[in-house]
């Protein structure tokens, strides 16, 4: 069966990373989150003091752009990849709220953008992936076979990200979760540099009352459809 690129694609918390998670477990492909990607760059420069209050010192940013490493490692306990930053485990940390207050400022830099859209073409480049992020279908891979764009209530999204956040043990209201989502959902998609739109040969899936099941079979179909 000839190997294709998956792009998945949508706004904030709306389980792109589960769907994609799961897809490419069920077809035996890897799986990259670039969201993790532009997280740990995050991590790096709120640990050198490379903001100005909400905003990136873009000057100071530059000079250590290629001092930050980003990988992926599997982790035997529980199953999935973990990211590393400059070879520390960094999982965790960076889906705090702290990280995804700050993200979106980063993602829009362009030089951030381009040395991390780099590293995801090489991580794509014998094709066999599924990629998560907000910009993989209309540029970082363009040619993917199969493009997804997810999108569900923002209820929704609200509470699944309420619910993960609390069992990390963060206490976050409803209020301050949809506060961030739309924040970062408005940086996205109006940001000058990649913003998030649909691709125009994406299916779209709204998952709002989807079970894991019935989207794991709809994707799975989508892929026979261009597999066979
Ligand atoms: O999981 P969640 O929807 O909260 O976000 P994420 O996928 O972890 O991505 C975090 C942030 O990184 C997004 O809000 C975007 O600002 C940025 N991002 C991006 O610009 N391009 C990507 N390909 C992936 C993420």
């Amino acid at each position: 069966m000839k190997k294709i690129t998956i792009a998945v694609d949508g706004y904030s918390s709306c389980g792109k990373s589960t769907m994609a998670k799961d897809l490419a477990q069920m077809v035996k492909y890897n799986y990259i989150d670039s969201g993790a990607m532009y997280r740990a760059v995050t991590l790096y420069c709120l640990r050198n003091n490379l903001f100005d209050g909400d905003s990136p010192n873009e000057t100071a940013l530059k000079n250590h752009i290629n001092q930050i490493h980003i990988t992926f490692q599997y982790n035997e306990i529980s199953g999935k990849s973990d990211t590393h930053l400059n070879g520390e485990n960094v999982e965790k940390e960076i889906r705090s709220m702290a990280i995804a207050d700050k993200v979106s400022p980063i993602a829009a830099v362009d030089f951030v953008r381009e040395a991390l859209v780099k590293q995801q073409q090489a991580m794509g480049k014998n094709k066999g992936i599924v990629m998560d992020g907000r910009d993989i279908g209309t540029v970082v891979f363009p040619g993917a076979e199969l493009k997804i764009f997810v999108t569900a209530r923002p209820e929704i999204r609200v509470q699944r990200r309420l619910t993960e956040l609390a069992a990390k043990g963060e206490d976050v209201t409803f209020e301050e979760v949809l506060k961030n989502l739309t924040k970062r959902d408005l940086i996205d998609t109006t940001r000058k540099d990649a913003p998030l739109h649909q691709a125009a040969d994406a299916v779209v899936i709204d998952n709002s009352d989807l079970t894991i099941e019935k989207q794991n079979n709809i994707m799975l179909k989508l892929f026979k459809e261009k597999t066979e």
